[in-house]
């Protein structure tokens, strides 16, 4: 999709970071932009920013993304651009995660892209041209020490939807990209704002907040701003890219692992031919 001029384009998460920078990139190109978000007072000040439609949505319900999607409907008929970007970081070892950590990672993570594609899809199908993009990270393709376990499994997944969407959908109008980033400067390290109190754990993991400090102080990569991601994102969509990689950094350590699937492969005896 090369033209964007009154086309819509709904981006979850679209309050913050990542999310609101890639709102004000297609504003730019003169989109009819809505944002979804579950907080409140930012969605309203991003969406009279951005000259946008703000509309409070909560991705880990079905109910409110489908109330997310009629509204869209219904104000502007048709949408052409989803990008499924609300997420939350988590954060701890496995040892101490709660099922509660995995239910409010996973609920927004990974069940949130799934109510989108679930409730948007067919509207997508519909159009002459459209395009999803789904968040994940570079931590839905490597097992970085000390990214947790539940934020590693729900962008593990994210990139398996995204890789079977893009099979799936390849003969269709509908393009699908998976954004993969290393750090970028955002509030996501304060994620626990939007934490519903039902899955709250009773003593804060203080260990896990630790933890969550120490893998940026930790890992030598920089951390760029969410307007270089978003220009990333303009250009995949143009070009119908299905990754997007912010670190080439962090290329090698893509590479290492595939390395590592196949040594143990051809330690077998099994050499891919
Ligand atoms: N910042 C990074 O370094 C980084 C790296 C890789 C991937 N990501 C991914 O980028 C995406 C955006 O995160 P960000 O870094 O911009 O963080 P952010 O906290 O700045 O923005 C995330 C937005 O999602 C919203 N949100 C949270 N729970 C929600 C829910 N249940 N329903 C609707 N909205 C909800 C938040 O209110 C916020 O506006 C996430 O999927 C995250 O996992 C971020």
């Amino acid at each position: 999709m090369r033209d964007f001029q009154n086309r819509v384009v709904v981006v979850t998460g679209g309050a913050s970071g990542i999310g609101k920078a890639i709102a004000t990139r297609f504003a730019k190109a003169g989109a009819h932009v809505v944002i979804a978000d579950i907080e409140e007072a930012p969605l309203q000040a991003a969406a009279e920013e951005l000259g946008a439609v703000g509309i409070r949505t909560d991705v880990s319900s079905l109910a409110s993304v489908y109330a997310l999607r009629d509204a869209v409907l219904e104000r502007f008929g048709a949408v052409h651009l989803l990008c499924n970007n609300a997420g939350v970081g988590g954060a701890g070892m496995a040892v101490d995660l709660t099922v509660k950590d995995w239910q409010w990672v996973l609920g927004v993570n990974l069940w949130g892209v799934i109510h989108g594609i679930d409730a948007f899809l067919p509207t997508l199908m519909a159009q002459a041209e459209a395009h999803i993009v789904n968040t994940a990270s570079i931590a839905g393709l490597i097992a970085y020490p000390r990214i947790p376990i539940h934020y590693n499994a729900s962008k593990y997944a994210v990139v398996g939807i995204s890789e079977t969407l893009k099979g799936e959908l390849a003969e269709t109008n509908v393009g699908v990209s998976v954004l993969c980033p290393g750090f970028v400067r955002t509030n996501i390290r304060e994620s626990q704002r939007n934490r519903p109190t039902e899955l709250r754990n009773e003593k804060r993991n203080e260990r896990g907040r630790a933890m969550d400090a120490a893998v940026v102080a930790q890992l030598s990569i920089p951390v760029i701003q969410p307007d270089e991601v978003a220009a990333l994102v303009y250009d995949a969509v143009v070009a119908d890219r299905f990754w997007i990689f912010t670190h080439p950094e962090l290329m090698a350590a893509v590479e290492d692992r595939y390395a590592g699937v196949l040594s143990d492969a051809k330690a077998i005896g099994w050499a891919p031919s």
